[in-house]
């Protein structure tokens, strides 16, 4: 390890003078466009991610109530990597403050995190409230803020109460109730020192643990169905909490978003046919959730192709389920920035893959990666840098060009060498300032997952997404940081020069 740092620092130190010679030209003249490009603009906010379920552990410790994600391990340890689960992960429960430490030392000013539904409220209402869960989230709030870091929650980052699943979850339509409940009493207890909230992390994912194959709790494989009835009530529930918030909150001056996902959809030939597919693909993943919360209802083309399908299955109603006027209403101009989760990229071409019915079928699009594009640990990432700026191009042309944040972006390497990371930050965050200067988004922030290794989903612990690795055998879960983290400190700190 001494040896590492002394290499270290030797780089950081070569890539310090070179970006402090750059950003002396920023000073000097902020109208030339390459020397802009090696800083962000100021007061851009650079933080790191984490979810309740990938992190906490204490699964069952203090009276926290069980979520989908906890039955879904228990009773199907086979559907995970190494039969594995996040009864304990990285223990942050108990360690918080280790993570608040670590984000500190490398410079981060926002940690996005998610609250776990079951911990505070263990049956998923609020007529029963679990002090300790409460007192957990205060406690690393307050923590965050005395080391000058901003807290951004995620409301919902996927572990929904067991309780409220066995009433349907959100395939039950008093879900966006219950939802709202939830989301009330969050802004009334921690409004005042949280000022950016996410209602729902990833609902294009959620939908596919309703309507896909054993993807992810709760395990329900309503092909085509599930999918679009869960869809639903998410947008129901996020209007109601978005309503709220401006009614009951809005003196707390918060900024509310959903993180938004998919992959970047690139027409793999330039023929018409396939540029409408790749079209289909971004209204059938990005545009599900974000057309109807910036424009009002459902993309026309999800509508159209999902009704004319039910039709033709001698449905008399649509698999889509159609939003009353009053509906459309509460839910349209509900986000005041775009939550932009971004991995990676495919090729799209016209064609019908998938079971019948489902949201592929639907879509009606085939999906395949460039031979060029670099592998990664996991099989479904490939480095696509351009990816990030032409999405967010794409984003800033549907909808007006909304204020952007990027609340997910990384990439999976177990090594404590990792370049490839190395690499991947900065070819994507050079990306992302040419989407700033040459194309003109509106992009204020980029929140890196993940601050630590944690449980990835069906993968387990197998893909490491961490700038700060963590000894998953080690009982105190010992965290070091990555050559990754260690150039980000170096990357920040050169940011903070201009601030
Ligand atoms: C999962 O949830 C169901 C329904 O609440 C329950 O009957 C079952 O015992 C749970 N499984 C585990 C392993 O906790
Ligand atoms: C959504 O709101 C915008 C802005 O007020 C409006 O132009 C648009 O027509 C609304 N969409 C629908 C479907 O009502």
């Amino acid at each position: 390890m001494a040896q590492h740092t002394v290499v270290g620092s030797r780089m950081s130190y070569l890539s310090l003078t070179l970006i402090l010679a750059f950003s002396q030209l920023v000073f000097s003249d902020d109208k030339l466009p390459i020397a802009a490009h090696t800083m962000f603009p100021k007061g851009f906010m650079f933080g790191a991610a984490t979810a309740a379920y990938q992190v906490e552990g204490g699964w069952n410790a203090d009276g926290k109530g069980m979520s989908v994600w906890d039955n879904y391990t228990h009773e199907h340890p086979d559907f995970v990597a190494l039969n594995e689960n996040a009864d304990v992960s990285d223990d942050s429960y108990h360690l918080y403050k280790e993570d608040v430490q670590l984000l500190k030392t490398i410079g981060f000013q926002v940690y996005r995190f998610s609250i776990s539904w079951p911990r505070v409220l263990p049956n998923g209402r609020t007529s029963y409230v679990n002090q300790a869960g409460i007192d957990y989230y205060m406690n690393l709030i307050d923590d965050l803020l005395a080391n000058g870091i901003e807290p951004m929650v995620t409301l919902f980052h996927w572990d929904l109460p067991q309780a409220l699943e066995d009433i349907g979850g959100w395939l039950n339509p008093d879900i966006a109730q219950l939802f709202e409940e939830y989301a009330d009493l969050m802004f009334k207890t921690y409004g005042d020192k949280v000022k950016w909230w996410i209602t729902i992390n990833e609902p294009f994912s959620v939908v596919w643990f309703y309507g896909g194959n054993s993807a992810g709790a709760p395990n329900l494989n309503l092909h085509g169905t599930g999918d679009y009835l869960s869809g639903h009530n998410l947008l129901r529930a996020h209007g109601k909490a978005y309503r709220l918030y401006q009614k009951k909150y809005s003196h707390q001056g918060g900024k509310l978003s959903m993180a938004f996902c998919g992959p970047m959809c690139q027409p793999k030939t330039d023929s018409k046919d396939d540029i409408a597919a790749a079209e289909r693909c971004y209204q059938f993943s990005y545009g599900w959730f974000a057309h109807p919360v910036f424009r009002g209802d459902y993309p026309p083309v999800m509508r159209e192709l999902v009704d004319k399908n039910s039709k033709e299955e001698g449905r008399t109603v649509s698999r889509l389920p159609y939003f009353t006027e009053e509906e459309i209403k509460e839910i349209n101009g509900t986000v005041d920035f775009f939550g932009m989760n971004y991995y990676t990229t495919n090729l799209i071409n016209d064609g019908v893959i998938g079971d019948f019915p489902s949201v592929t079928r639907d879509a009606h699009y085939l999906t395949s990666f460039d031979p060029s594009w670099p592998s990664s640990e996991a099989d479904w990432l490939k480095i696509v840098p351009q990816g990030i700026r032409l999405l967010a191009k794409k984003v800033k042309e549907e909808y007006n060009n909304p204020t952007l944040i990027v609340t997910e972006n990384g990439y999976p390497q177990a090594s404590m060498d990792d370049y490839e990371r190395i690499s991947y930050f900065e070819s994507h965050f050079s990306e992302l300032r040419r989407a700033i200067y040459e194309d003109k988004c509106n992009i204020i922030g980029h929140t890196t997952w993940s601050i630590i290794d944690n449980f990835e989903w069906r993968k387990g612990y197998t893909n490491k997404f961490g700038v700060v690795s963590v000894d998953f055998n080690d009982p105190k879960r010992t965290r070091t940081l990555r050559r990754s983290a260690e150039w980000l400190q170096h990357y920040l700190a050169m940011h903070k020069l201009i601030q």
